[in-house]
C-alpha cells in the first residue's frame, strides 16, 4: 500500500506484506466474518450502529426521491436505512466486493439491488446517483484519490458524497478507553462468542487501520484533488468523522 500516493494507511505488516496479500486478506476476512458482523458491530457500538448511521445520513441531506449508492455496503445497514428515507420515488444500489457480506445483506432483506464491486471501479453508470455513501470502509480502498474520482464520475452534478469513518483521538483518556474497547475487549468477546479466529483478527486489524489512517486533512485534500467541491468534516461524539463533498455543477 505504501507505493500509492494516497493510500489510506501505511502497510500493516502483521497482516500482509504486499498489495495483493492485502486484497486477499480483506476478501477472505470479510467473507468469513460476514455471518457475525452485525452482532459484533452491535456490541462494539453499544447498540447505536443503526441509529448513528441514520442520523449521519439525515445530517448530510438524504431526502425522499434520491438515487442512492451504498459503497462497501457490508450487511446492508446503510442501504436499509436509505431505502426507507428515499421512499418509493427513489432507489438504492448496494455495492461490495465480499460475496459473504452481500449474501448476508440479501438474506436480511436489506438490499434491493446488490452488486459486486469495489469503490475504485464501480459497476455504475456516469452521473447515475444523487447521493453516495461509504460507511466505515474508506480504509480499505487502495488509493483515496482513485476512489474519489470514481465517486465524482457516478455522482450527478450537484450530487452529494458522505464518508463515515472513526478517527481515534491522538492522546488522552478517550483514546485509552476507545483503544481498550476496540483493540482488546471486542476481539476477546468476538473470540469467545463466535469462536472465529478470522473474525477476531479482523477486529484487531480494524482498530489498527482506524488508528493508522491518514489524518482528516489528507482525506479533505484528496477530495479536493479529485475535483470534489466543498469538502468538509463534521465530528460527532468526538470520534466519528463525517466527510461530505459535492460534485460540482448544477
Ligand atoms: C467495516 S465493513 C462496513 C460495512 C457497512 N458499510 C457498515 O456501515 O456497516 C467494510 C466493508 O467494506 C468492504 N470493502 C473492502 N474493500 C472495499 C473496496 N475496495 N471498495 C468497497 N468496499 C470495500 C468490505 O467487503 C466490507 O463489507
Amino acid at each position: 500500500m505504501s507505493e500509492n500516493r494516497a493510500a489510506p494507511h501505511p502497510v500493516l505488516r502483521r497482516y500482509y506484506q504486499t498489495e495483493a496479500q492485502r486484497q486477499a486478506y480483506l476478501a477472505s476476512s470479510f467473507d468469513e466474518t460476514a455471518a457475525h458482523y452485525d452482532r459484533i458491530n452491535n456490541w462494539m457500538s453499544f447498540g447505536t450502529d443503526r441509529w448513528y448511521r441514520h442520523q449521519a445520513l439525515l445530517r448530510a441531506g438524504l431526502r425522499p426521491g434520491m438515487r442512492f449508492a451504498d459503497v462497501g455496503c457490508g450487511t446492508g445497514l446503510v442501504s436499509d436505512i436509505a431505502r426507507e428515507a428515499v421512499g418509493p420515488e427513489g432507489w438504492v444500489v448496494s455495492v461490495d466486493p465480499s460475496i459473504g457480506m452481500l449474501g448476508e445483506a440479501v438474506a436480511r432483506g436489506r438490499v434491493t439491488w446488490p452488486l459486486r464491486g469495489k469503490a475504485e471501479h464501480l459497476p455504475l453508470g456516469d452521473e447515475s446517483v444523487d447521493f453516495l455513501c461509504m460507511a466505515f470502509a474508506l480504509r480499505h480502498v487502495v488509493d483515496l484519490e482513485l476512489a474519489f474520482r470514481e465517486y465524482l464520475r457516478v455522482l450527478k452534478p450537484g450530487g452529494r458524497l458522505l464518508l463515515l469513518e472513526m478517527t481515534p483521538p491522538r492522546r488522552g483518556l478517550l483514546r485509552a478507553l476507545l483503544k481498550m474497547h476496540m483493540r482488546y475487549v471486542i476481539p476477546v468477546m468476538t473470540r469467545l462468542l463466535t469462536r472465529s479466529r478470522t473474525a477476531t483478527v479482523l477486529y484487531e486489524y480494524c482498530w489498527d487501520t482506524f488508528d493508522q489512517c491518514v489524518p482528516p486533512e489528507k482525506v479533505l485534500d484528496a477530495l479536493a484533488s479529485a475535483g470534489m467541491a466543498s469538502p468538509s468534516r463534521f465530528v460527532s461524539a468526538q470520534i466519528f468523522s463525517e466527510y461530505t463533498a459535492d460534485r460540482p455543477g448544477r
